[in-house]
């Protein structure tokens, strides 16, 4: 049932006795429960922010709605780890309790400055009528994990923008700092505007980013920049463009395009391309840092938007992504799981095997969390595949089409079904390269995250199984394939 407004609107301490435990145990129940990705104990997760390394540790906060699998009234939840794979839990990092923040503590970044991590963000208010005033909001959390919140940074909206302008995203050039804030313009089309500051108190509106989409799109939510490799790599995630063939298939988009460094001057940034992220079904609004080691990470939110998901009646909605580093080769982003992943690893088994005209299920290969390596060769056939997750009437399956070089994730039969106006499959152009096509796969009980050739593509899904259905199978239809199979159960 959907809550109404007043229901959306509660706090966590405006819960009746008893009632959070109770949408714990809920949560605590569901079939479909992560292993080892970061998920809400209860209530709604969405973005990830203020992805940052502080005082020895990784943090990671989300956005969460605690009373509910709706987008209700957001806070910023806390997780910390020093590994990226191990996650803890710290609690609430931000309520939305002050009068800037009122209605949400929405998305933002961290940065930090003086042995102190500072977190901007959009505190999102309401009046009795219902509109909207963003206020970019800051807090600093010190080295014992304390935060407190300062007064807003940036208390209007320029002219000619909507109230539909948050997210900031704040990095650090020379001795200024910088943020971009995703915007929609009067017109109704999406922007990112930039501001600059000496000492991240007092900013100063800078203008648009030049970008060559002047009309794309009707909001730019969550933006990010920085450089990679001498080059500019503006993120972002549009709202309202139109499918273009396999391309923009989900209600929203999260993409990306690589330039020259963007000039902080005229805020010119010449670009090519704009590329998705991710083909995958349930992927939005990432966010990265640059790791102390010079890594350049990725987390998003592993769900969507605006869309019902089967375990909104079971108290708990979402999670995030694995991390991914991120690098730029032959002009586009390339994402590889984090190498501290394998420390997941656990047994291995292995396969290999050549399947003639066939489906053929491998026994020795089952499971519903565990990392697979997959590599196809000698492929002579008209689609070849795998399927995992497999029961009596599920599967989720991966495909390759040499002749359309085309690579597809079909979620049509992987359990209960989830957005179907958005359709069932998926696909992205692939090129064989070197007459093979390797799959490197992350599955959770709820998940599946496929890095397709080393990290060229990713499909990044929820599906909803049944816990028995584990079975694993290799296809090649009207030919031939040779697959070769490495298996690690994890943790
Ligand atoms: C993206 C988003 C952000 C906003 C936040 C609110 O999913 O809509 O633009 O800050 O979520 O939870």
């Amino acid at each position: 049932m959907k809550m109404n407004r007043t229901q959306l609107y509660r706090k966590l301490h405006e819960a009746e006795t008893g009632e959070w435990e109770a949408l714990k145990q809920l949560a605590d129940q569901s079939p479909w429960r992560q292993a080892f990705h970061i998920q809400p104990e209860a209530g709604l997760l969405n973005d990830p922010n203020g992805f940052s390394f502080f005082n020895g540790e990784y943090h990671l906060f989300y956005q969460w709605f605690p009373l509910g699998t709706q987008h209700g009234i957001k806070y910023w939840y806390h997780t910390s780890s020093t590994d990226l794979v191990h996650w803890n839990n710290k609690g609430i990092g931000m309520a939305p309790d002050t009068i800037y923040d009122s209605h949400g503590a929405y998305s933002g970044s961290a940065i930090e400055k003086d042995n102190l991590l500072y977190l901007m963000y959009t505190g999102n208010t309401r009046n009795t009528d219902w509109k909207r005033y963003p206020f970019q909001c800051m807090a600093t959390m010190d080295q014992q994990g304390v935060i407190t919140k300062l007064p807003p940074v940036i208390d209007k909206v320029p002219a000619g923008y909507t109230d539909h302008f948050r997210d900031p995203k704040v990095w650090q050039d020379g001795e200024y700092y910088y943020c971009v804030i995703g915007a929609q313009r009067i017109d109704q089309t999406g922007c990112a505007v930039l501001y600059q500051s000496p000492d991240l108190q007092e900013w100063t509106f800078q203008g648009e980013l030049n970008t060559a989409l002047p009309s794309f799109g009707y909001m730019w939510e969550c933006p990010d920049y920085f450089e990679l490799d001498q080059q500019g790599v503006f993120l972002f995630s549009p709202q309202g463009l139109a499918t273009i063939g396999d391309q923009f298939q989900n209600i929203y988009q999260s993409g990306y395009m690589i330039g020259t460094p963007l000039d902080l001057n005229t805020r010119q940034f010449d670009h090519g391309e704009f590329y998705e992220l991710d083909h995958g079904f349930d992927f939005y609004a990432p966010q990265t840092i640059l790791a102390p080691d010079g890594r350049r990470l990725l987390v998003g939110w592993l769900g969507m938007p605006e869309i019902d998901y089967p375990t909104d009646t079971q108290g708990w909605a979402h999670c995030l992504t694995l991390p991914r580093e991120l690098s730029i080769e032959d002009g586009q982003l390339r994402q590889r799981p984090v190498a501290e992943l394998s420390q997941l690893r656990g047994q291995q088994s292995h396969v290999h095997h050549t399947v003639h005209h066939h489906r053929d299920l491998i026994s020795s290969i089952e499971g519903i969390h565990y990392e697979m390596l997959i590599q196809i060769s000698d492929i002579q056939a008209d689609k070849v595949g795998i399927e995992v997750r497999v029961g009596t009437d599920e599967k989720t399956v991966l495909y390759y089409e040499p002749a359309l070089e085309k690579l597809t994730l079909d979620r049509t039969l992987s359990g209960q079904s989830l957005a179907l106006e958005y359709g069932t499959t998926r696909s992205c152009s692939l090129p064989l390269e070197e007459g093979i096509v390797t799959l490197h796969l992350f599955m959770d009980t709820s998940s599946i995250e496929v890095f397709v050739n080393d990290g060229r593509n990713v499909f990044t899904s929820r599906i909803f199984p049944q816990l028995n259905s584990t079975g694993f199978a290799l296809f090649a239809e009207h030919g031939s394939a040779c697959f070769d199979v490495t298996q690690w159960d994890l943790i």
